[in-house]
This record gives structure tokens, C-alpha cells and sequence, in this order.
């Protein structure tokens, strides 16, 4: 039987839900993204909140997180990032998520098991996983060692070749990567933290990672830049053989407001193929035109340029 996951990450909410961020209603999007779905996957057997979860880090915001999510009966996963206030996070939002639709750090299926680690890194950007986060993933690992496991973090364990964001993903991946050589039942990580898909294979891992519910960033970019794509969120089914079927799904009708410059070349080179649908929109300042993406990958999502 396989075990359907959702990986929602990076809202960067504010307690006050008409607040913009980078020309994103972080609330508005947010809600839109949970909207979609929960239309497309009413039933799941986890959801994993990504971490970056709250942008002002207060507690009010953790609350109003909490009665946004739908009652998937399914417990909800979080993997702390670096926009997190951990008091508040575990005296606010996850004593809310027991309360309602369930919490769990991991969860132990016949076929898998699921791991959320923490790796936010007070005062920094980068992450970092302490010494009792690596204990327990050794320990959790040691103790399924016939089923097959799926580990999430905020921090992306590798390069993504993006220099700004590689100065800021997780600083002790090698200690981490030494745990997973030592247990081959590990398929596959999950990340949030790099605002883009990823879906690649390292030392036999597949290494995975979402769009943010507001803003994207430009993949393969040497600076902070950002893409004028949709929001978005990943599906995931783990397989009973240890096979991990995903994919990406966009929202339309938000994005951020001006970018009006379009990058064909960055996109070439970091998806496989273009589009164009040519479905034109009018707005008070400027002709958009909407275009849908698709990736080898399978991604179909939708863009304003
Ligand atoms: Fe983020």
C-alpha cells in the first residue's frame, strides 16, 4: 500500500494577511494553495509544512497557520526553517495541529518510513542539524532498516549550482550524508528553502525539493533573483517497491507583480520544454500573457510574462 504525501513549504505568512511580500499576498496565496489542494488530494496520509512558514515569526501568525489547513485527517509534519520562531512553534502551532488534525515527526507506514528533521540555525540563514537531530534520524533509521525511508529538511542537502543559495543551505550536509551511506533503505530527500522544484539524483538519492506558496526563485542563478512563476506545492505517492511517483502543481491568477522581464535562457536550461499558450490578459498597467510550463518532470505550471 503506498503512503500519499504533500509537501506545502516556504509561505512566509504575516500575522497580517493583507501584507505583500516581494509583491506576493503571502495569506492570499497561501489560501489559494491549500484550496487547490485539498480540491486535488482531499485524502493524504501526511502533510509536510515545509518550515519558512511564518515571516514575522509571532504567534498570532502560527494560529492563524493553524486554522487555515483544512481537516485532512491526516497528521501534519513540519520541518523547522530558518524563519521560525521555534517558542512559538511548538507552544502554539503544533499543541493546535494534536488538537486538530495531528502532528508527528515521523511516521512509520509498512512500506516507508518518513522522517522530518530540524535544521533551523538561530541567527542564520544557513541550517545546521544538531547533534540530536542526527542521533535520532541514526536511531529512527537503525530501528526500520527493512522499510524504506524518506527524510525531510528545510535546507537543501546539496548544491543546487545557484551560488547565493548554496551559501545558505545546510552547513553540515556531510554528517548527514554519512547517516544515509550507512542505511541503504533511504530513497529519497525532501527540501523547501531554495523556492524552486528540484528533482535529482545524488549517491543513489533522490533528491527533492518544491516551489514555494508565494515567491519563486530563479533556478541556477549566481544572485537573488526571482521568477515570475505561480505559486505551487508537490504531491508525492511512495510506493510500496521503494518507486516515489511526484509532481508539481502551480496555482493561476497569482504572481508576483512586477517582474516584466522574462528569462527564456535560465528557464531552457533548468526545464526541458516551453509552451507558450498564448492566452492574453489585460490588467491596468500592462499586457501579460500567460504561459504554461512543462518540465521533464512532468511539471505543469503557468507563468505571466
Ligand atoms: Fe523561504
Amino acid at each position: 500500500m503506498s503512503l500519499r504525501l504533500l509537501h506545502i513549504t516556504d509561505s512566509h505568512l504575516y500575522h497580517d494577511p493583507t501584507r505583500v511580500l516581494k509583491g506576493v499576498c503571502t495569506h492570499d496565496s497561501f489560501a489559494a494553495i491549500i484550496a487547490d489542494a485539498y480540491r486535488r488530494f482531499p485524502a493524504v496520509d501526511a502533510v509536510i509544512l515545509g518550515g519558512d512558514m511564518a515571516q514575522d515569526e509571532q504567534a498570532a501568525t502560527y494560529r492563524m497557520l493553524d486554522s487555515m489547513l483544512p481537516h485532512w485527517q491526516a497528521p501534519v509534519m513540519i520541518t523547522p526553517g530558518n524563519h521560525a520562531a521555534l517558542e512559538h512553534l511548538y507552544g502554539e502551532l503544533i499543541p493546535a495541529l494534536k488538537a486538530h488534525t495531528g502532528y508527528r515527526d515521523h511516521v512509520q507506514g509498512r512500506h516507508w518510513q518518513i522522517i522530518a528533521l530540524n535544521s533551523h540555525q538561530a541567527g542564520h540563514v544557513a541550517g545546521r542539524l544538531p547533534e540530536t537531530e542526527l542521533a535520532r534520524l541514526q536511531q529512527l533509521l537503525s530501528a526500520s532498516a527493512t522499510t524504506h525511508a524518506l527524510i525531510a529538511l528545510h535546507h537543501h542537502p546539496i548544491p543546487i549550482s545557484s551560488r547565493w543559495m548554496d551559501a545558505i543551505g545546510l552547513e553540515n550536509r556531510d554528517e548527514l550524508w554519512n547517516i544515509i551511506r550507512r542505511h541503504p533503505q533511504v530513497r529519497a530527500l525532501l527540501c523547501g528553502h531554495i523556492h524552486q522544484p528540484l528533482d535529482v539524483m545524488h549517491d543513489g538519492v533522490r533528491v527533492l525539493a518544491s516551489p514555494s506558496t508565494c515567491v519563486q526563485f530563479i533556478p541556477c542563478s549566481d544572485t537573488f533573483e526571482l521568477a515570475a512563476l505561480s505559486p505551487g506545492y508537490r504531491w508525492l505517492d511512495l510506493l510500496p517497491d521503494g518507486v516515489i511517483s511526484t509532481g508539481i502543481h502551480r496555482i493561476t491568477g497569482i504572481f508576483q507583480s512586477g517582474i516584466t522581464r522574462w528569462r527564456p535562457d535560465t528557464l531552457y536550461s533548468c526545464a526541458s520544454f516551453i509552451f507558450p499558450v498564448g492566452e492574453e490578459l489585460q490588467n491596468s498597467r500592462q499586457r501579460l500573457f500567460l504561459v504554461h510550463i512543462t518540465t521533464r518532470q512532468g511539471e505543469v505550471g503557468a507563468c505571466l510574462v
